[in-house]
């Protein structure tokens, strides 16, 4: 267990749009592992740090930004995915500064080696920090750092 984290740390996974395909979603770039493999083997992650995982996956927009406002009492820091609404959300960002939740941002594939419109993130700038290009691994070491930062009174 990680020191100075007691069990009563609970962190937040959030995926976005078309990431419940992971799996079957274009496989060459986003890989073969599902969503509920992934969210398994975090689980796992978890129960090394000594913390809890809510996680949550959504389509819309909003239900996204009413996840995090769910979120705002029970959470401590969030693990985020938000697909293509990355490049597009200043709603996000926004709910994420009207929570004052922080959070890592996560991107399966290297958004900054792909096609110019995914190349911004507007999520960057709010983040704890971006863990981008390392497929499904890029979540475990999202929630390591997060759990780190936090011990570290982020
Ligand atoms: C993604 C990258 C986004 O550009 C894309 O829209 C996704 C997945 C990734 O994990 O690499 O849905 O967030």
């Amino acid at each position: 267990m990680a020191q100075g984290v007691g069990v009563a740390v609970i962190l937040g996974v959030l995926n976005g749009p078309n990431l419940n395909l992971l799996g079957t979603r274009e496989p060459h770039i986003y890989g073969t592992t599902t969503l509920p493999e992934l969210l398994v083997r975090l689980d796992g992650v978890a129960a090394d740090l000594g913390v809890s995982l809510r996680c949550a996956q959504a389509n819309g927009e909003g239900t996204l930004i009413d996840q995090l406002h769910a979120w705002r009492q029970e959470v401590q820091g969030v693990v985020i995915n938000a697909g293509a609404y990355t490049h597009t959300s200043l709603a996000l960002r926004d709910a994420f500064a009207a929570t004052a939740l922080p959070y890592v941002e996560v991107h399966l594939s290297n958004i900054y080696a792909r096609e110019p419109e995914r190349r911004h993130s507007l999520l960057a700038g709010g983040a704890v920090a971006s863990v981008v290009g390392f497929g499904v691994a890029g979540y475990e070491y999202a929630l390591r750092g997060l759990v780190d930062a936090l011990r570290r009174g982020a």
